[in-house]
């Protein structure tokens, strides 16, 4: 799968790729990435890419024509165009498991006070945010998109059992886990986790998932009480 950045700020983006699991998935092929500066698309002789908000307002835009340019110069078939803002709908776990299907992924970073409405309006297909907070950039924001989809990729994961049980599955967080040793500055482990029995360890896991999400996840606890009550209807 290609991920494409574009970005004025490739910098700040490139080094997460050089260690660990990314980086294993781009030598194996599994993945590869580039870089695209809209300020290279720039008409302008000093390559202004940005402009004051018409009717007033606060800061600077990225203004279209560099950011269109940039997003057809390599604008696949089949690829999705995503942008990066805090207004965009909520980036889920079920988005980065549907979009890994894609072949291309085109992750629009925005910088100064965001870009003009046309251009998401005319090449953009789905706008995200990543939480409900200002990032001084989609920089962060286009790579952790990045790499919870490159995650869901097989193969990317060693193990494919990674990938099960995880939390969001089924809206609920995962249960709390542990590895040696058993006694850790005098905290014992669950000590059901150490007799071997995988069927009462399961159920535990489970019971233990249900309460960790009520009490930290609210929201999405009564998603799954909602879903038991429909089963029992
Ligand atoms: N750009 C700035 N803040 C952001 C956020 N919360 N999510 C996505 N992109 C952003």
């Amino acid at each position: 799968m290609k991920f494409s950045f574009i970005t004025l700020f490739p910098d700040l983006i490139s080094s997460y790729f050089n260690e660990s699991i990314l980086f294993r998935a781009k030598e194996n092929g599994l993945i590869s990435i580039d870089f695209i500066n809209p300020r290279d698309f720039s008409q302008d002789k000093h390559n202004k890419v940005d402009l004051p908000m018409l009717g007033g307002g606060a800061g600077m835009l990225m203004m279209p024509e560099p950011l269109i340019s940039s997003i057809r110069s390599i604008k696949s078939e089949g690829c999705r165009v995503i942008m990066l803002s805090p207004v965009g709908k909520k980036f889920t776990q079920n988005d980065a498991i549907r979009l890994s299907s894609f072949s291309h992924l085109i992750l629009i970073s925005g910088r100064y006070e965001g870009i003009d409405e046309r251009v998401i309006e005319s090449e953009v297909d789905e706008v995200f945010s990543i939480g409900d907070f200002v990032l001084t950039g989609g920089e962060l924001a286009s790579l952790v998109v990045c790499d919870s989809v490159a995650r869901n990729i097989v193969g990317v994961l060693g193990n494919s059992d990674s990938l099960s049980g995880e939390s969001f599955e089924e809206n609920l967080l995962e249960a709390p886990a542990f590895t040696k040793p058993d006694i850790f500055e005098e905290k014992l482990i669950i000590s059901e986790y150490l007799k071997g029995n995988h069927s009462k360890i399961t159920a535990l896991k489970r019971a233990l998932s249900l309460c960790k999400t009520k009490y930290f996840r609210p929201d999405l606890f009564i998603k799954v009480a909602k879903k038991a009550s429909n089963y029992e209807k």
